[in-house]
């Protein structure tokens, strides 16, 4: 334990601050010694280990200077310079949680001793639970932080798994859809037309990112069907019918063991659905019906609508828009479809644009 003291002793009696001088340079002690309160204030700092006031000094006195410390809240232990006999100063000066007193003149050097020995005992002891404070909160931050990037890791890395799953699933789907003219690129256009409603509708990134996943995954079902009744030509039978009614709820079972994808295994089960509760495969309708759902439903059946078909021929947009319009509030969502019908409006002018530009 450090033996040596840094001392800050404030006495306007020039004699006494001579005669204390001495003493705590005897034992080995460095001493700052000061006149008055203010020079005292001045100079205090946690780098003492030890502060002695006398009490009666002009100008500011020694409890008002301990008082003033107090609001530094330095942790240096505060000892008191006493006359003889003064006990009202003393309940004071231990309100103010001064250390000790010692009363002058010095007569008992052991004593005196003793006393700065068990303040730098207790200033010791300050500094020792201090550092142990700013450790615990140095080593608090540095695990708060490990455990922070160790957690970003993890997000990343299961984002990454999740995402490998997604593309896993949506490359088996791709290659299906490719297997058949007829049905190659709807999977990739009913996810297009689906992001360009539900930007246009203002939704947030998270919905937009299910609403993605589900319209590149809402097909799946028909991987394990045997599609060879939609690639034929003409329209189906009914037990044909039967068979690719299934692919909605075939889709849901192949992503229900996938927890991450619980929202966009419910969008592939209700892709079918319609408002009015005559959709596949549960027949739910209106507000059980959620908003993504509503827009893939929309999506899905435009593009089905609009594209080639082997027994019939493609609508054109307008009247795969009209098509639309006729069946909201029976199949489809108004908002949704007002939001379609503008995106695919907006997206027509742009393409008109681009082609005169390029003729001109
Ligand atoms: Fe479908």
């Amino acid at each position: 334990m450090k033996q040596n003291a840094k001392i800050l002793l404030a006495d306007d009696d020039a004699l006494v601050r001579e005669a204390v001088v001495k003493i705590l340079d005897m034992f080995g002690h460095e001493v700052l010694a000061v006149a008055d309160g203010r020079e005292a204030l001045d100079a205090a700092d946690d780098s003492f280990d030890i502060i002695i006031l006398d009490i009666n000094m002009p100008d500011m006195d020694g409890f008002e200077v301990m008082e003033r410390l107090n609001q530094r809240k330095l942790g240096v232990p505060v000892l008191f310079l006493t006359g003889a006999g003064s006990m009202e100063y003393v309940v004071r000066a231990i309100n103010l949680g001064a250390y000790d007193f010692i009363s002058k003149p010095i007569e008992d050097l052991d004593m005196f001793n003793v006393k700065i020995r068990r303040a730098l005992e207790k200033r010791m002891y300050v500094l020792q639970e201090k550092a142990y404070k700013d450790n615990l909160e140095r080593e608090v931050r540095a695990k708060t932080r490990e455990l922070e990037e160790k957690n970003q890791l993890l997000e990343e890395y299961s984002e990454k798994l999740e995402a490998t799953a997604v593309n896993t699933i949506v490359t088996l789907q791709v290659a299906m859809e490719e297997k058949d003219q007829y049905t190659a690129g709807h999977s990739t256009r009913v996810t297009e037309y689906s992001r360009m409603i539900g930007e246009k509708m203002g939704l947030g990134r998270e919905e937009l990112g299910v609403l993605d996943r589900a319209c590149r995954l809402h097909d799946i079902g028909k991987l394990v069907i045997d599609l060879s009744c939609i690639q034929k030509a003409g329209p189906l039978n009914d037990e044909e019918w039967a068979l690719i009614k299934k692919h909605p709820e075939v889709g849901y079972n192949i992503l229900k063991p996938l927890d991450f994808l619980e929202r966009e295994g419910m969008i592939v089960r209700h892709h079918h659905e319609r408002l009015d509760g005559k959709g596949y495969p549960d027949g739910i309708g209106g507000g059980e019906i959620d908003l993504l759902t509503r827009i893939i439903i929309a999506a899905d059946s435009y593009d089905a609508m609009t594209s080639r078909r082997s027994y019939r021929v493609n609508m054109s947009m307008e009247e795969g828009i009209a098509e639309l319009e006729r069946c909201v509030g029976s199949q489809f969502d108004p908002e949704v479809v007002k939001a379609f019908r503008t995106v695919l409006l907006e997206r027509r002018d742009r393409q008109q644009q681009r082609a005169e530009f390029r003729d001109f």
